[in-house]
């Protein structure tokens, strides 16, 4: 069933993301396998589709939750969940409130969603009717994951390469190198590497894709999903397993349409 899901995801993810297959045909020409350290969905905090209501599907999958976390400069919250041999899967969630003049809006996806009862709410896409093109670029002026989850609906917004899998990549810097070598633009907001060896964890990411999307006066091409890089360090003799806010937030940024 876990296979299934992560066929089913991954099906999606790179139908949305086309440079990950050439990023993974890149690597796997250099002898590597890439390997999966997470997969990240994004969603709304109203019912049926918030954290609360999402969290029991993910566990009935085998995961147990690992940590929340809450971002306050980009007003979400979050959580991530483990499982043995396994991806580990971050969830996070806009806090509606902090945009009251987009929240009818965002009641007005959700009213009609049915509470989702198995892991297909993942790779459904919108669970409402499609957006006029004029108003996701409106809310994308407030904020850009709102407008990406009212475009683009809770299916994967990135998977990561875990690099400690990798062969011949040491450091996150030589991986990085190699990705930006073969052409392909990385998000450098904050600086390319975002975390330290220090803080556990390492992340590098690549700028989103760029897909049509059908809203509902036509197809328009937007921003979509990137493909991120994660190198866990020890602390204390154990393998860092979680995430860390200063670099997420600078992560979440993209899905921009370019950096700011
Ligand atoms: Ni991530």
């Amino acid at each position: 069933m876990l296979d299934d899901f992560f066929g089913q995801l991954w099906a999606d993810y790179t139908r949305m993301t086309p440079r990950v297959s050439s990023i993974r045909r890149r690597l796997e020409a250099r002898g590597e396998t890439a390997v999966n350290d997470h997969v990240a969905f994004r969603t709304l905090d109203l019912e049926p589709i918030d954290i609360a209501n999402l969290e029991p599907i993910i566990k009935d999958l085998g995961y147990t939750r690992f940590d929340d976390y809450a971002f306050e400069a980009k007003c979400l919250n979050a959580r991530s969940y483990i499982k043995l041999g396994c991806p580990r899967i971050f969830l996070s969630e806009l806090r509606c409130n902090a945009f009251p003049g987009l929240k009818p809006v965002f009641e007005s996806l959700v009213r009609g969603v049915a509470a989702p009862r198995g892991p297909e709410v993942f790779t459904t896409g919108i669970l409402w009717p499609a957006i006029e093109h004029d108003l996701y670029l409106r809310m994308r002026e407030a904020t850009e994951y709102g407008a990406w989850v009212a475009a683009l609906g809770i299916r994967p917004n990135h998977f990561t390469v875990s690099v400690n899998a990798l062969k011949g990549f040491e450091t996150l810097e030589s991986l990085c190198d190699f990705v930006e070598a073969e052409g392909f633009a990385l998000n450098t907001w904050g600086g390319r590497i975002k975390g330290s060896p220090a803080a556990g964890l390492e992340q590098a990411s690549t700028m989103a894709d760029h897909v049509d999307v059908e809203f509902a006066d036509g197809r328009y091409r937007i921003p979509t999903c990137y493909y991120e890089f994660a190198l866990r360090h020890e602390i204390d003799g154990e393998l860092f397993d979680g995430f860390i806010t200063s670099s997420a937030d600078k992560i979440f940024e993209s899905t921009r349409s370019s950096i700011p």
